[in-house]
């Protein structure tokens, strides 16, 4: 298994988000993006109250774990409560685990939050939206090893990209360490991508880009996403 947070890779990492693959092939499209070429796997997990939508919980993760022993679980907590999800997840095969900064009290609290999932023997990441002020980062940004822009509102996959959430990469990226990882979520596709790594960022889910289209592609798709201007 490649640790995307240790030293910062020399191309884009992918991170296709199962959250749009056929979920009654869950374990057979997990491998087939592994085998894309695909650098990690991004979870989406939402409790219908934190994002007006459910989609899987742990059990769903474990079974994911189970078809790919080798790859990189990032797990998106889309969550009101994140911190009863972590060992569930924790136990269920997860790697990385990031919750949003809008469900936090205080920047320390998000720090707090970060140790525990450490100490569970997993990474932590934090998440922001669209409309939240990225200085709510502020005093967070040694604590985590993934910051995760959100370039639509969470909930649905499928949405049009927000670009003015990449002034948000551009404030975060420079304040980063070789070792943490600055991704990006939601409406990624052959369209935007160049947009978001030219803002700084060096990790990209997509979801309907790569599970929404054939099979046969989703290599050649992974690969021009790392370099989309190759065409
Ligand atoms: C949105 C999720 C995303 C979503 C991305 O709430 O966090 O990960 O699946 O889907 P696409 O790539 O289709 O916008
Ligand atoms: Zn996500």
């Amino acid at each position: 298994m490649i640790d995307p947070c240790t030293n910062p890779p020399t191309l884009p990492l992918i991170a296709p988000s199962i959250l749009a693959a056929d979920f009654a092939n869950l374990g057979d499209d997990c491998r087939a993006a592994m085998d894309a070429g695909a650098d990690l796997l991004h979870v989406d997990i939402m409790d219908g109250h934190f994002v007006p939508n459910l989609s899987m919980g742990p059990a769903v993760c474990g079974a994911v774990r189970s078809a790919c022993p080798d790859a990189f679980l990032d797990v998106h907590l889309m969550v009101t409560d994140p911190q009863a999800y972590f060992k569930p997840f924790a136990d269920n095969g997860a790697n990385l685990i990031s919750f949003h900064i809008e469900v936090v009290e205080s920047a320390q609290h998000a720090i707090d939050l970060a140790g525990e999932v450490r100490e569970l023997g997993c990474r932590p990441g934090i998440v922001i939206n669209p409309p939240t002020d990225q200085r709510m980062l502020m005093g967070t940004l040694e604590a985590f090893d993934l910051y995760l822009v959100m370039s639509v509102h969470p909930g649905f996959g499928g949405q049009a990209f927000i670009p003015e959430v990449l002034e948000k990469a551009e404030w975060i990226k420079p304040q980063l360490q070789p070792h943490q990882r600055l991704e990006i979520d939601g409406g990624i596709g052959l369209a935007t991508a160049h947009q978001a790594l030219d803002a700084g960022v060096d990790t990209l889910v997509a979801g309907s880009a790569i599970f929404g289209k054939p099979r046969a592609d989703w290599g050649s798709i992974i690969e021009r996403l790392r370099d989309p201007r190759v065409r």
